[in-house]
């Protein structure tokens, strides 16, 4: 299965969604391949905030390798499943997605632990370290919930 995480920068929240899910399917022997974009574009070819990198290092991930890059229409084609970090960045999804094939691979992330809450993972952007924290905890529950879910023939992926 391949899956893709998305948010706005693809600097802060997708990065740490992409290596702590990589991380936990590694570790449940599944094979599957996750990565990472953002809808708007502005980071293209950078490194992950060095905060996302240091919170993922201080639970055993090095993230250090990835590259931001912007969401396309091609990703519908590649991907199983693709997770928006929040309403907004479902929004541009829904808008440039092909059909409606495409439209039920994508959900909100936080849809796995809080289904029919529509809550976003804040964007940790223009705070400081704690809202790298408390945006690590909310993902990487939603990432155990995935796992679970998968294990249990229940992985949740509702429209929209
Ligand atoms: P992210 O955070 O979407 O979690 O990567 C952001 C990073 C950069 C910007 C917005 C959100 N920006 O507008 O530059």
């Amino acid at each position: 299965m391949k899956i893709l995480m998305v948010c706005l920068g693809n600097i802060c929240r997708s990065p740490i969604a992409e290596g702590v899910l990589q991380h936990k399917a590694n570790a449940a022997g599944f094979d599957w391949l996750i990565e990472s974009a953002g809808t708007n574009g502005l980071h293209n070819g950078e490194q992950p905030h060095h905060l996302s990198q240091k919170i993922c290092r201080q639970n055993g991930m090095d993230i250090s390798h990835q590259v931001s890059r912007k969401v396309s229409v091609t990703d519908f084609d590649t991907y199983d499943l693709i997770f928006a970090m929040s309403k907004d960045v479902l929004s541009d999804l829904q808008a440039i997605r092909w059909n409606t094939s495409d439209a039920q691979k994508i959900s909100l992330l936080l849809e796995q632990t809080h289904p029919g809450m529509r809550m976003d993972v804040p964007d940790p952007w223009y705070g400081n370290e704690d809202g790298y924290i408390e945006v690590f905890a909310m993902i990487n529950a939603a990432c155990d919930a995935i796992i679970n879910a998968h294990q249990n023939n229940k992985l949740y992926t509702p429209y929209g």
